[in-house]
């Protein structure tokens, strides 16, 4: 089976699928026989503590060709100057920031070494907070993985697509899409668009559900069955192989004789999964006003606090617009919540210019924003009558701990020195 073929899938978020690429490879009937067939070792992966309740429980079994454990000591990586930097030092000013979409790399630089993060909330051995990344690569993961022991990773395409090789198999991720690697599996990247660019939300909290639904009932926004995992897949190959860690907030890598993509079958809740945007059943107002975009939330990673998300995935899909007598863009508003967002494709409907794809703003904490200028009086003179917003795909990863913007967040020529006078110019109201 060769690298490019199309993969394909089991369907379901967080489903207990089972799968083995080589026939009888996985167990019948219990977890950890005395010999499992073909002598592979058995490895259970959690994703949450044993004792957690069981419709919170995530972990898979795993059958391999060596077992991970067998590696020599991580020293410290330093390739990928701008991963995993810390926040910047110092108290941060409730400014509202946004930057330019990073370029693409001219040196050959692959996923790992083109990541840059920009904003972190939380020290990772908190279990809590989410750090927000972009990256930009034109080069295959060759002969090196990657693993993050931090936090799960949703990546974000924007543009080039990802084919992300996975201990649990492998994933085709066009921009529109997103994929969901689990904390702890290993993976490496290949660009069969030769470049890409995109963001990840790095989620060091409770791993990433579908919301609750309520009193919007049985179905609506993301369906569980779009949710598409991986068959298993490995390569068998003895070779040095680089192994990159993410831990406690710092880089490692050792060198492995063989590539650690090695998982022959696996059975579990715990596996990797993309999902298509495009599929998203958007809800919205059919009278007037609309409602707050936790009804655009596509997962959520809860906090501690009921109903106060450690991280929200929330896209801005297209959409028809209804409402009646409603300014329709997204008010003015001041959230306790934090607001890290993104652009895939097109525009952003509370924004006249300076949002291009790929580009990132902050909204934190009690940061008042919203429309800019000219899309108020645009949206406050028009005359209102059905229209749909299309061709475009924001998001947000919306968190209840405040950002920081790490010290290249703060530095880097993408930064847009000049972002407040977007909320320039708005003529004061008349009273008489
Ligand atoms: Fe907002």
């Amino acid at each position: 089976m060769k690298d490019t073929d199309t993969p394909a899938y089991l369907s379901g978020f967080a489903g207990d699928h089972e799968s083995e690429a080589v026939a009888g490879a996985l167990p019948v009937g219990r977890n950890s026989p005395q010999r499992p067939a073909f002598g592979l070792y058995a490895e259970q992966l959690s994703g949450t503590a044993f004792t957690v309740a069981r419709a919170d429980n995530r972990r898979s079994w795993l059958y391999r060709m060596r077992p991970s454990a067998e590696h020599p000591p991580y020293r410290r990586y330093d390739g990928a100057a701008q991963f995993a930097a810390g926040a910047a030092d110092g108290p941060i000013a409730p400014n509202r920031l946004r930057w330019d979409p990073v370029p693409l790399p001219d040196p050959p630089t692959d996923l790992i070494d083109g990541m840059v993060t920009m904003l972190t909330n939380r020290e990772p051995a908190t279990l809590e907070g989410v750090a927000v990344h972009v990256y930009a690569a034109n080069r295959d993961m060759e002969a090196r993985a990657f693993v993050d022991a931090d936090g799960e990773l949703l990546f974000i395409p924007q543009h080039g697509r990802l084919l992300l090789l996975t201990e649990m198999g492998r994933m085709l991720v066009a921009p529109g899409e997103v994929a969901l690697v689990p904390r702890g599996v290993r993976f490496r990247a290949l660009l069969p668009d030769g470049e890409a660019r995109g963001y990840v939300a790095e989620n060091h909290g409770a791993p990433f559900r579908l919301p609750e639904l309520g009193p919007l009932g049985s179905n609506g926004l993301a369906a569980a069955r779009d949710f598409l995992s991986p068959v298993a897949w490995f390569e068998d190959r003895d070779e040095p192989f680089e192994l990159v860690q993410k831990y406690m907030g710092a880089l490692w890598v050792t060198t492995l004789d063989h590539s650690p993509l090695d998982v022959v079958a696996w059975h579990g809740n715990l596996a990797p999964c993309k999902y298509d945007l495009a599929r998203f059943n958007t809800m919205g107002t059919v009278s007037f006003d609309h409602p707050d975009p936790s009804i655009f939330t596509v997962l959520t990673s809860p906090s501690q606090t009921p109903g106060r998300a450690n991280a929200d995935f929330v896209i801005f899909p297209p959409r028809w617009m209804v409402a009646e007598d409603t300014f329709r863009p997204p008010w003015f508003h001041r959230n306790v919540m934090s607001e890290a967002m993104g652009l895939i494709h097109g525009a952003y409907d509370a924004k006249a210019g300076g949002f291009a794809p790929g580009a990132l703003s902050l909204h934190n904490m009690m940061a008042g924003h919203g429309p800019d200028a000219a899309s108020w009086k645009a949206a406050s003179e028009t005359t209102l009558a059905p229209h749909k917003i299309d061709g475009t795909m924001a998001f947000m990863v919306e968190s209840c701990w405040p950002y920081r913007p790490t010290p290249h967040a703060m530095a880097c020529p993408e930064r847009q020195a000049d972002y407040d006078a977007v909320w320039g110019g708005f003529p004061k109201a008349r009273l008489r």
